[in-house]
């Protein structure tokens, strides 16, 4: 059986491999290179530090996937709106275990009063993009051939959940923030692509 708790320090190899696996395998992360387990652990440790949840799924003692929020951007106005991220094992995903992941993290925004959650998503990423569309995340931006990795280009999804938490399904309220893949986020994004032939 899976259940869903909050992470603790001894879950961060997990979260390491789960990732890893992810930035070397799929277009999830816009990362070349594995992360260390230090990067993780600095990870882990500034979630807990600045009062940010981490939640794991876990099945028979073993870790199968972790969420969290974090975010949107450091100035003080952003202070209501937060970036989430979701990841489960290779081998355990479709099995429901993403959509156990989200609820907590809905819930827990919602009760701290915050007011949007934004979500970046790889364009091809149809599991991630149905994921979110469950939760009542609307498609805010579509960004055509900001990433590249495994000798293509890729599109940028973001969306959004909040306005009021009237249910999981409230509409995006808010100008429409934008989320870069390395966390630089910027507003009102404008894009030049006559750069190529
Ligand atoms: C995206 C991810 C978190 C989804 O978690 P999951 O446990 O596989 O998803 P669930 O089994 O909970 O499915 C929830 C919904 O997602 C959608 N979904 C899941 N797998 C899917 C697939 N292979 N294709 C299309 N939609 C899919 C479905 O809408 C599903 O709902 P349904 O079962 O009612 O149809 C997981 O696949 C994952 O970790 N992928 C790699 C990392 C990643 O992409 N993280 C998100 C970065 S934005």
């Amino acid at each position: 059986m899976v259940i869903i708790r909050p992470a603790r320090e001894s879950d961060i190899p997990a979260f390491s491999e789960i990732y890893n696996h992810v930035i070397l395998n799929t277009t999830a992360v816009y990362q070349y290179e594995a992360q260390t387990l230090e990067m993780r652990r600095a990870w882990y440790e500034s979630k807990m530090k600045d009062g940010y949840p981490v939640f794991v799924a876990e099945e028979d003692g073993k870790v199968v996937g972790f969420s969290s929020y974090g975010p949107f951007r450091a100035w003080a106005a952003y202070k209501y709106t937060v970036e989430n991220s979701v990841y489960v094992a290779d081998g355990q995903r479709g099995k429901g275990i993403g959509r156990m992941l989200m609820q907590p993290v809905i819930d827990s925004a919602r009760s701290r009063g915050l007011h949007a959650i934004v979500s970046g998503i790889d364009a091809s990423n149809d599991a991630s993009v149905r994921l979110h569309e469950q939760f009542g995340f609307k498609e805010v931006a579509h960004f055509k051939e900001v990433g590249f990795k495994f000798g293509r280009w890729l599109d940028l999804e973001v969306s959004g959940v909040g306005a009021g938490w009237a249910g999981a399904t409230g509409g995006w309220l808010g100008p429409c923030g934008v989320v870069g893949p390395n966390a630089r986020f910027y507003l009102r994004l404008r894009i030049l692509h006559s750069l190529r032939p």
